[in-house]
């Protein structure tokens, strides 16, 4: 399937992706185009690495509606099926959501439904939880509410820091993103309302 990915920084989930496609791990995933909304995104140079085409569009100064609607044209004109946000930073419209519904996924650094938003690691420190993780969710209309397809977990030490955990997360994220993609874009996975079920070969 043809895959449109966003990115907004630093890209090491997209670079975690076109590594396993690059070792044939990942024989149903064609990555044909990379987003960033910021021209500043490391993600550029992991696209330039391994010959991705990608796109500067930026965000700010710019409305959520003008913003997606040059998204929407460009994967449009490539044909993208799936969308694959590695570290998009901004929320999606409704409308956006729609256009691509069930096909755009996010991964987010703890165990959802706990810790949504912008400050997961802190988050999951300060409530005192002796875990955390990762997951890969479908995007809906909400914050990181959409249904949740793969999730990983990590140990909380005591005295983890911000940093310490997310790094240990972070191992955890590239494991299980470019796996999920796999199975969405091998039509494995299917969704029965708020739950999604992984259909073997
Ligand atoms: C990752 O930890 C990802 O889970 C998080 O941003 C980081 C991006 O890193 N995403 C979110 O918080 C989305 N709500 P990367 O640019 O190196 O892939």
């Amino acid at each position: 399937m043809k895959v449109g990915v966003m990115a907004s920084g630093r890209g090491s989930n997209f670079h975690a992706i076109l590594k396993e496609s690059h070792n044939g791990n990942l024989p149903n995933v064609e990555i044909r185009h990379l987003i960033v909304n910021k021209k500043s995104a490391k993600a550029i140079e992991v696209a330039q690495e391994y010959n991705i085409p990608f796109t500067v569009i930026e965000s700010k100064d710019k409305t959520r509606k003008d913003f997606e609607k040059e998204v929407a044209e460009l994967f449009k004109k490539e044909n993208i099926e799936i969308i694959v946000l590695a570290g998009f930073m901004r929320i999606l419209t409704d409308h956006f959501v729609n256009l691509y519904k069930h096909k755009i996924i996010n991964i987010h650094p703890s165990l959802l439904p706990a810790f949504p938003g912008a400050h997961a690691h802190r988050d999951a420190i300060n409530s005192g939880v002796k875990k955390s993780g990762c997951t890969v969710h479908f995007v809906d209309e909400g914050v990181d509410s959409g249904p949740i397809i793969m999730q990983a977990s990590v140990d909380i030490e005591e005295g983890e820091s911000e940093e310490s955990l997310s790094s240990k997360i972070l191992v955890r994220e590239h494991q299980i993103f470019p796996k999920t993609l796999e199975l969405l874009c091998s039509n494995k996975i299917e969704i029965i309302g708020q739950n999604v079920k992984i259909n073997p070969d």
